[in-house]
């Protein structure tokens, strides 16, 4: 069965597909486009595969965006070579009604937030359920030093934090992730600024110093 959002019928799958596939209209003809992680991202891939004699190559926030790229014959090119990008599409897991998201839910936090860094315009795709008031429902992904973890959740704990070591899992860069929950995210950009200044931490996965330009939401709002 599947999983109805409210106030439309769409469901979460059908809403990942249609915000995926409404970002190709950012893609610029002969760029290079800075790609994201997730199932939503997956779509915005399936959809880029169609248009890919348009574009000269990818950049990737992970492993497991590089090979759908390959796999669709887009070459996947090293940001060092590239510079600077037009164009960023990734998913996230929450966002707020000023852009700002939470990101890390798929574990490729720090790639993407150095994509976002180095794009002038930051595509956001989501479903419906992923739009929030206030951000911190979904468990904020920290990526820590692995030397570094209990230090870094006890800070955590100080700070009001719940943190959950995510079993089984190194990211991209052998780190681990913390997923820190019971959060209540009134100020993002000073929880940004302050939770990445604790030592160990790699990258905190809270997208508030540099938001999405425009989000495109599965049920055909943007903002
Ligand atoms: C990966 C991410 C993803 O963008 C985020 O987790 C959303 O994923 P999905 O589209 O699968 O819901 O930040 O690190």
């Amino acid at each position: 069965m599947s999983i109805k959002t409210t106030g439309d019928n769409m469901d979460i799958e059908a809403q990942k597909r249609a915000a995926g596939e409404a970002a190709i209209e950012f893609v610029e003809d002969k760029g290079v486009i800075g790609v994201g992680t997730g199932s939503t991202v997956k779509y915005f891939i399936d959809a880029l595969a169609k248009i890919r004699h348009r574009i000269d190559g990818a950049v990737s926030s992970s492993e497991q965006s590089s090979q759908l790229l390959r796999a669709h014959g887009i070459q996947v090119l090293d940001l060092n070579a590239v510079g600077t990008l037009a164009v960023y599409v990734d998913g996230a897991d929450e966002c707020d009604p000023a852009r700002r998201l939470i990101k890390g839910g798929g574990g490729a936090l720090t790639r993407e937030k150095i994509i976002a860094a180095v794009s002038k315009k930051f595509v956001c795709i989501v479903d419906a359920h992923k739009c929030v008031g206030v951000l911190g429902k979904f468990p904020l992904p920290v990526e820590v030093i692995p030397m570094a973890r209990s230090h870094v959740a006890r800070e955590i704990e100080r700070r009001g934090g719940t943190p959950v070591w995510r079993a089984d899992y190194v990211t991209d860069n052998g780190n681990w992730i913390l997923d820190v929950h019971g959060l209540h995210i009134a100020d993002p950009v000073a929880l940004e600024s302050e939770w990445n200044q604790i030592t160990g931490v790699v990258t905190v996965g809270l997208f508030a110093h540099r938001p999405a330009d425009v989000v495109l939401v599965g049920d055909g709002r943007r903002f």
